[in-house]
């Protein structure tokens, strides 16, 4: 609506008197609406009470650490000045509702090795429970390797870059470090035919494979049987990412800690959790690219990760993002990964390079590889020198760990309907 058209029709009404009613009616509306507008953007756009990220964090100086009721107000006052948001759920693609024959048949899949071309290796391989949906290496393992998690070390030939977990997939915009793919229904295929991971080289070997186990029939049918004519026709390759993708969307940690303070309860976060979410929004810089309720910005960029956590480390040449998009503009830009979970899941970075949340602090703290002193073609400018003190370091640290799920990890099923061997479970 806008005003001069409105102000245009309040003419006319006046001009004639049986509009006159109806021209009052509108011009009620509009004050209404632009009042109704003005509340909001006193909402959201600020210029209410409370002070500013960049007043906290002067604040914070001058604050004893062990004044808990004060970090309570800051850290209140905090997720006020940044308009933290509760999390909300997932969107489903309209084609794909997540419906629970889905998500179940999904969950089957996700477990069965019969899906790689050996029989060995299934998803959960490389994304397992024990490691919260990741698998603690450095990098993934792949084809030839065995086992799970540590036991895959030195098994199998070793990937590119560091498996990441697969918790909270369904609220990533793209999927990849590199972002190079965007659904997730899109993305399951992609280690299913990779040559070095899962290795199916036929899909009607894969389909044939599938529609000959009379479990996988029916719960093909419950999921995706509406009007097909003969048994086993859902069984395709559209239906395997589609019943994958809808598990892996039921994947979300929900509840943390730092969840709960958010929903109001004070008592969730230890005073050093308390300091340390100032640090994070405000002297530390983090949320600008980590940013609630995701601990992601759902964008990619550089910060200069090297090869090794010390200082000193060359800078590691994977081009990530510049590969995707044959630039250099891109080159070493990854996805900001989201930090739910963060503390169960290293090593961490693209490379699996830094084994420890407290290297990872040491790095930003430095401004990153360019701070150390490397060439970096396109670091992002929001890391620099943070000039953080030990125990707003520690303090970084800790409340990172408020971030780890309260609920356990999906349970490994016993058995899987090709009757091949479940890893772990
Ligand atoms: C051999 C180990 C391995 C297997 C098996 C495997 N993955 Fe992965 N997965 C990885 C690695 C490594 C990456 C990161 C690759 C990259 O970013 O270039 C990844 C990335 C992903 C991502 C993107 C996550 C993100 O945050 O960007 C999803 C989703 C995923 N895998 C799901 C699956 C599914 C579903 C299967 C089974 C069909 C599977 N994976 C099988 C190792 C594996
Ligand atoms: C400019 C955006 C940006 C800022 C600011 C930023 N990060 Fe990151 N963060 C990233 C990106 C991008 C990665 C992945 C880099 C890679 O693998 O090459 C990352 C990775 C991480 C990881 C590893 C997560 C994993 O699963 O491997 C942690 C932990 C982390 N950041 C914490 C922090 C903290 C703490 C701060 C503040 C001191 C911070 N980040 C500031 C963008 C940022």
């Amino acid at each position: 609506m806008s005003v001069p058209a409105s102000a245009n029709e309040l003419q006319n009404a006046a001009r004639s008197r049986s509009l006159q009613t109806k021209g009052l009616m509108l011009g009620l509306i509009i004050v209404i609406a632009i009042a109704g507008a003005f509340i909001l953007r006193q909402r959201f756009v600020g210029g209410s009470a409370g002070p500013t990220i960049g007043e906290i964090t002067e604040l914070a100086k001058t604050t004893p650490p062990g004044d808990r009721a004060e970090w309570l107000r800051l850290a209140r006052a905090t997720l006020t000045a940044e308009k933290v948001m509760p999390l909300t759920d997932p969107q489903e693609p309209i084609n794909n509702r997540g419906e629970a024959s889905r998500v179940e048949l999904g969950y089957q899949l996700f477990f069965d090795p019969i899906l790689s071309g050996d029989k060995t290796t299934s998803c959960a391989s490389c994304h397992h429970p024990d490691h919260w949906m990741a698998d603690g290496l450095r990098k993934g393992v792949g084809l030839g390797g065995r086992g799970y998690g540590a036991q895959r070390a030195g098994t199998g030939q070793e990937l590119k870059r560091n498996t990441p977990s697969i918790f909270n997939v369904a609220y990533n915009p793209v999927q990849f470090w590199d972002g190079r793919v965007g659904s997730l229904e899109e993305q399951a295929l992609v280690p299913l035919f990779a040559e070095d991971e899962m290795h199916q080289t036929s899909v009607d070997g894969l389909v044939r494979r599938l529609r000959a186990i009379p479990t996988y029939r029916e719960l093909f049918a419950k999921a995706f049987g509406f009007n097909s004519k003969k048994e086993g026709e859902e069984i395709n390759l559209q239906n395997i990412a589609r019943a994958l993708a809808a598990f892996e969307r039921k994947l979300n940690i929900t509840d943390t800690n730092y969840d709960l303070f958010v929903r109001g309860q004070d008592d969730k976060l230890t005073t050093g959790q308390l300091r340390g979410m100032v640090v994070f929004f405000g002297q530390g810089q983090c949320a600008v690219c980590h940013t609630p309720p995701h601990f992601h910005d759902a964008v990619l960029s550089s910060i200069g990760v090297t090869k090794s956590p010390e200082k000193g480390a060359p800078l590691d040449d994977d081009p990530g993002f510049g590969a995707v998009i044959r630039k250099r503009d891109g080159f070493g830009m990854f996805k900001t990964p989201g930090l739910r979970n963060v503390s169960r899941t290293g090593p961490y970075m693209h490379n699996g390079a830094f084994n420890t949340l407290e290297e990872i602090v040491e790095f930003y703290n430095d401004g990153g590889g360019r701070g150390r002193g490397l060439n970096v073609y396109s670091q992002d400018t929001k890391v620099a020198k943070l000039d953080l003190n030990d125990r707003q370091k520690k303090d970084l640290v800790d409340f990172m760990k408020s971030l780890d799920s309260l609920a356990p990890p999906p349970i490994v099923p016993k058995q899987v309907p090709s009757g091949l061997p479940v890893v772990g479970k």
